[in-house]
């Protein structure tokens, strides 16, 4: 399969931090790439940089072979890439349904001033409710986003990033401020509408190894801004102290 994204000898740095140091990674389509590490690892900072979000330090991000080092999300949506957020990312005076339409609409390369009035239109409307229905929020379709639960809220962030139809998604701790209970019916309604919507290739940030171990092709696990391992689940569990090394401390759970 083909390479469809890659670092090249990528490092961020904040001031004198080193929060990455050269980075040198490639991603297959097909992939589902768990991105593990304890916090302040360098796992965001890596998304950030692999969708555009940041320019590298020094170093270079390619999809499919061309640069997209902080080319920004507009950009990155139109290349066929969409990211969800760790920390939820939506506006709080629109409807979910105005949301998902938003996303729906960027994707149709429409304008941007639509976006009030898009939901009605028929076609955008329909992939709406169809976009709704997959993650469990169409009898949502009217609320404000800011009166949605936390857990909504992260769906409905997801729910975004798939409306754009990538071929490659991103999620920064897709499973954070759920509860324990509600996390696999997530990662099991994120996996199925992947594979409605025909994204092969997946990105996410995990601190849940159990998730991890059940959901993931490859695990990359980051330390202190390095790439300390990147193998298979079965080879990585197998090794006592790389578990050891992830779970150093315990991920801070809102809403949990
Ligand atoms: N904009 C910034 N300016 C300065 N330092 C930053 C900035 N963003 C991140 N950092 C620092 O860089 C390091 C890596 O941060 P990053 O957010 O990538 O970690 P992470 O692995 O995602 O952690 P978490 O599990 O807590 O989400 C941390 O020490 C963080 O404090
Ligand atoms: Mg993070």
């Amino acid at each position: 399969m083909s390479i469809i994204l890659e670092t090249r000898n990528v490092s961020k740095h904040y001031g004198d931090y080193r929060a990455l140091q050269e980075v040198s990674l490639s991603f297959r389509e097909g992939e589902v790439v768990a991105i593990v590490g304890p916090n302040g690892a360098g796992k965001t900072t890596l998304v950030n940089l692999l969708t555009g979000l940041l320019k590298p330090t020094h170093g270079d991000v390619l999809f499919r072979g061309t640069s997209i080092a902080g080319v920004g999300p507009v950009r990155l949506a139109k290349l066929g890439m969409a990211r969800a957020f760790q920390l939820v990312h939506i506006f709080p005076e629109l409807t979910v349904s105005e949301a998902i339409a938003s996303a729906v609409i960027s994707q149709q390369n429409r304008n941007l001033d639509f976006w009030r009035n898009a939901s009605t239109i028929e076609p955008v409307r329909q992939r709406v409710e169809e976009v709704a229905r997959i993650f469990g929020l169409q009898n949502r379709l009217d609320w404000l986003a800011s009166y949605l639960s936390q857990g909504e809220k992260k769906l409905l962030d997801i729910a975004s990033a798939f409306a754009l139809n990538p071929q490659l998604i991103l999620l920064d701790e897709p499973t954070s401020g759920i509860s324990t209970s509600d996390k696999r019916p997530l990662m099991d309604t994120l996996m199925d509408a992947a594979k409605k919507a025909g994204i092969k290739t997946m990105l996410l940030v995990e601190h849940d190894m159990d998730l991890v171990s059940e959901y993931s092709t490859r695990i990359i696990a980051l330390t202190e801004g390095r790439v300390l391992a990147d193998l298979p689940p079965k080879e990585f569990f197998a090794d006592p102290h790389l578990a050891a090394a992830i779970v150093g401390k315990p991920p801070v759970e809102l809403g949990a």
